[in-house]
């Protein structure tokens, strides 16, 4: 018999990627499918990061480098850490990864012995369970409702630890509900952690940059009694529509930091010198950014407009991130409900209980596709609501 890993062998493949694979395979015998299914900016990167990219490439950027990342790069993120995020990390305490995903990684492995437990708010991204259990670690779901509002209480927090809570993720603005931290959820988050002085945080902040009117999406590493403890991951998918680039960041204290470096150094040395280069001028891709975000933003009020007009379905306004977070009145779970969307009105979304929300009858649609796109699936829901 082969022999394995026992802990990676058991793990759940992601429901995102695997829908997002499988539907864009559909496609290509459908293209009437409509593939709301993907984390990923639909625009291209923006072209002076692209053509520094390539200039970089041509001037010969492509052996090993600093293994922490380029000096350059993480003295202009410790600058924007310091200026908008209020959070001064050194240039020395920033470490760039491939993705922010291995970010993520990286510090719950260094964080984490055999046995510990790691609290995520749900619904929440779809690897950090898997992250924390390939780690050795053991998921504690805290579970955030609905009918709240998803709002983080005390007592939630509270009932989801015990004296082997090593560490507390969180991701504002949020994947998959499009929520951003009001200030009574800050406010609760604040008081558990010093309750709490073990329990260190992960703050994954990679849709930072895709807010919406009336909403700020404020650090919890700016909080000086939390700085020490909080380890920030961003990275440069998101905001800058450069998914296939790999490239993300994570900024900590130095004790920590210095744990991660081993992992880092073993595992993957470095990221590619002509991409880094390019991501220093991503940084000031300001115009670029916003415009997405723009974009964004008046695909959410439509979609947020036209789901508000089919009896039947409910939808949480998106303050940040471009997700639609939608409820369904029905007696399917919200993985035989994928399945009949798909079926019966050829639109794909990822189920509810990708995000830890076994009972809901919630699917995600990414709205990082075109209006037009947006308004055939709305058309396409009126038309089949409401369902059984
Ligand atoms: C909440 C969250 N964190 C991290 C990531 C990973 O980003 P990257 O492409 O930089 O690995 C994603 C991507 O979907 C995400 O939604």
């Amino acid at each position: 018999m082969t022999y394995f890993n026992k802990t990676l062998a058991s793990l759940q493949p992601s429901k995102s990627v695997t829908l997002m694979a499988k539907t864009k395979s559909l496609q290509k015998t459908d293209p009437d499918i409509i593939n709301l299914t993907g984390g990923e900016p639909d625009f291209d990167t923006p072209k002076p990061i692209c053509d520094e990219a390539a200039r970089q490439l041509q001037a010969g950027y492509t052996h090993y480098t600093d293994g922490p990342g380029d000096p350059n790069l993480r003295r202009a993120l410790a600058r924007k850490l310091r200026d908008e995020n209020h959070a001064p990390y050194a240039p020395e305490n920033i470490l760039i990864t491939p993705g922010a995903k291995y970010a993520v990684y990286l510090a719950v492995h260094a964080v984490l012995n055999p046995g510990d437990e790691a609290m995520w708010l749900t619904p929440g991204w779809v690897s950090y369970p898997s992250i924390i259990q390939a780690c050795g670690g053991v998921p504690v779901a805290v579970n955030l409702k609905w009918e709240e509002e998803y709002r983080i209480s005390l007592e939630a927090l509270e009932s989801a630890v015990s004296e082997k809570t090593r560490l507390l993720i969180i991701n504002f603005p949020n994947n998959p509900t499009g929520k951003v931290l009001s200030s009574e959820d800050r406010q609760a988050l604040i008081c558990f952690l010093q309750k709490h002085p073990r329990i260190i945080l992960l703050s994954d902040e990679i849709y930072e940059k895709i807010i919406y009117p009336g909403y700020e999406a404020v650090s919890l590493a700016s909080v000086p009694e939390l700085f020490q403890r909080t380890i920030i991951v961003n990275g440069f998918s998101k905001s800058c529509a450069m998914t296939g680039w790999r490239l993300g960041y994570l900024a900590c204290c130095p004790d920590i930091y210095n744990v991660i470096m081993k992992l880092f150094q073993h595992t993957i040395s470095c990221t590619s010198g002509f991409l880094q280069k390019a991501a220093i001028v991503a940084l000031d891709c300001r115009d670029e950014m916003e415009q997405m975000r723009l974009a964004y933003e008046k695909r959410r009020n439509l979609l947020y407009e036209g789901i508000r007009k089919i009896p039947s379905l409910h939808m949480l306004r998106p303050q940040g991130a471009f997700y639609a977070w939608i409820r369904f009145d029905t007696s399917m779970d919200s993985e035989t409900l994928c399945n009949y969307l798909l079926d019966h009105a050829k639109i794909a979304g990822v189920p509810g209980s990708a995000y830890g929300e076994e009972s809901c009858t919630c699917v995600r649609f990414s709205f990082a596709a075109s209006e037009d796109l947006l308004r055939q699936m709305l058309k396409r829901l009126e038309a089949l609501c409401p369902l059984p």
